[in-house]
C-alpha cells in the first residue's frame, strides 16, 4: 500500500551552514554554463595531474606499484609506515635539522593534517592567525570547529610580502597559533628570511604554536631545492609544526599522502599525543601510497627542473594576458601555480556595473567559460577585489583566457 505521508527532505546539521569551499563552489555555476553548450576552461583547482599534462616521476609510481603488487595494503600504523617517517626525518637531517621519526605523522594529504592540527589545538572562540589572502581550507575547518580566523596581511604593493606590523594587530588575547604558507597559495609569494624571523620572534614572544605549510616548497621558479624555511633559522623556544606532502612538489595529488613534523616537541607533548589519538581513531592513512614517500624524498629530483621552467612560463603567460585587460593588474608569482590578479571595479571601462569580484568572475564565466575563483574566497584587504587563477594550463591557453576578461569592458 502506498504511504500517504507527505515527503519531507532530511536536513543536514546546522553546522553545515558555515561550511563553504570557494574553490569547488564555483563549479555549480560552471556546470550550468556547460549545460548551455559553452566549453569550460577550468582554471580553479590546483591539480597538476588533471591540468596541463604534468606526470609524476616514474620511480615514485614504481614504488607504489610495487607496494600494491607485494600486497602491502594492510592498515598501516596510525602514524604512518616507519619507512616513510624515517625518510622524512632523514630529509630534515640533510638540511641540518634533527627530527625523531616518532615525531612525524603521515596523513591522508595535508588536508587531513590541517584537520588534525586544528581539532587537536583550537577550542571554540580561540584564534588562529592566517595570512590574507589565504588558502581557504584553514578557515573552512575553523568554522566547523567554532574557532576564529584572524588575518595578518600580505602587502600587494610589495609583491605580497608579509606586512609585519599587521601580525601584532591581528593577534587578540585568544590567539593560539600562527600559520604561514610559504610559498604561498594564492599569491605565489616566497617569504624572505626577515619575514620568517619576524614570525618566529612573534610566536616566541606570544607563546603561539607556529605552523609552516610548505606543500609548494620545491616550486620556486628560480630556486633550486627547497625554499628557505623557519627550520633554517633559530627557532629555539617555539613549538613548531612543519607540513608537506606528495600533492604538489611530486605531482601526486590523488595519492592523498602528506606529513606533519613536530619540532621542539618538549614544548607541545600534549599536542603530539592528541594528534596521535586522532590518527588512531581513523585507523590508517592510505598504506601503499606511503611507499612513495621514500622514493620521492630520496630518489632523483630531475622532474623539478622542467616543472619550475614550465611554471614560470605559465606565470608569465598570465601576466601577458592580464596586461591586455584595462581594469586588471597582477603581481607575477615567484613560485607554485597560482596568481591573484586584482580587479579595479571603479575603472571607467566597467561603467560601475560590478560591486564584487564574485559578480565579475560569474559574468566572465557565463560569457567565455573561463572558471576562476573570486578573491573573496581567500580573504582580501577590505575594498580590494581579486580573482585567483591556477597557472597549470598551457601558456597559450592561459594567455588567451586571461585576455578574454576584457569582454567585460565596454
Ligand atoms: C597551501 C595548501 N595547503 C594544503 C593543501 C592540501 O593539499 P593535500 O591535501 O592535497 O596534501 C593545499 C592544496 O591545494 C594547499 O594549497
Amino acid at each position: 500500500m502506498a504511504h500517504q505521508q507527505e515527503s519531507v527532505e532530511f536536513a543536514p546539521a546546522k553546522r553545515m551552514d558555515k561550511i563553504r569551499y570557494a574553490i569547488r563552489d564555483i563549479l555549480f555555476e560552471a556546470k550550468r554554463v556547460e549545460d548551455q553548450g559553452i566549453a569550460l576552461t577550468k582554471l580553479n583547482i590546483g591539480d597538476p595531474a588533471a591540468v596541463g599534462g604534468f606526470k609524476a616521476p616514474a620511480h615514485i609510481i614504481e614504488a607504489v606499484r610495487k607496494a600494491w603488487a607485494d600486497h602491502k595494503y594492510a592498515y598501516s600504523p596510525a602514524a604512518g609506515i616507519l619507512e616513510a617517517r624515517e625518510a622524512v626525518a632523514a630529509d630534515y637531517a640533510k638540511h641540518g635539522v634533527k627530527v625523531d621519526p616518532d615525531h612525524v605523522i603521515v596523513t591522508a594529504g595535508l588536508s587531513e593534517a590541517i584537520r588534525f592540527l586544528l581539532t587537536a589545538t583550537i577550542n571554540p572562540g580561540e584564534q588562529v592567525l592566517l595570512p590574507r589572502p589565504t588558502y581557504p581550507l584553514y578557515v573552512t575547518m575553523l568554522n566547523e570547529l567554532g574557532g576564529e580566523a584572524s588575518h595578518y596581511d600580505l602587502d600587494e604593493s610589495q609583491d605580497w610580502a608579509l606586512d609585519q606590523a599587521s601580525i601584532e594587530q591581528a593577534a587578540g588575547p585568544n590567539a593560539r597559533m600562527l600559520v604561514m604558507i610559504s610559498p604561498n597559495n594564492p599569491t605565489g609569494r616566497v617569504f624572505s628570511k626577515d619575514d620568517l624571523q619576524k614570525v618566529i620572534d612573534f610566536c616566541r614572544k606570544r607563546r603561539l604554536l607556529l605552523v609552516m605549510d610548505e606543500v609548494y616548497n620545491r616550486l620556486a621558479y628560480d630556486i633550486e631545492g627547497p625554499v628557505m624555511s623557519v627550520t633554517d633559522l633559530d627557532f629555539e623556544g617555539v613549538p613548531l609544526i612543519t607540513m608537506n606532502g606528495l600533492s604538489k612538489n611530486w605531482l601526486l595529488p590523488g595519492s592523498r599522502v602528506g606529513w606533519m613534523v613536530f619540532h621542539n616537541t618538549h614544548l607541545q607533548k600534549g599536542v603530539l599525543d592528541a594528534i596521535i589519538r586522532l590518527a588512531n581513531a581513523r585507523l590508517s592513512g592510505p598504506t601503499p601510497h606511503q611507499y612513495a614517500v621514500k622514493a620521492a624524498l630520496e630518489g632523483p629530483q630531475d622532474h623539478l627542473i622542467q616543472l619550475r621552467k614550465d611554471l614560470e612560463l605559465r606565470a608569465q603567460a598570465v601576466a601577458d594576458g592580464i596586461a591586455k585587460v584595462p581594469f586588471a593588474s597582477v603581481v607575477k608569482p615567484a613560485a607554485a601555480f597560482y596568481a591573484m590578479p586584482r580587479l579595479d571595479l571603479s575603472h571607467p571601462s566597467l561603467g560601475g556595473r560590478y560591486s564584487s569580484d564574485t559578480q565579475v568572475v560569474v559574468e566572465w564565466l557565463r560569457r567565455t567559460g573561463v572558471v576562476t575563483v573570486p578573491g573573496s574566497g581567500f580573504g582580501q584587504t577590505l575594498g580590494t577585489h581579486h580573482f585567483r587563477v591556477v597557472t597549470l594550463a598551457p601558456p597559450e591557453v592561459l594567455r588567451e583566457a586571461m585576455a578574454s576578461l576584457a569582454v567585460l569592458a565596454s
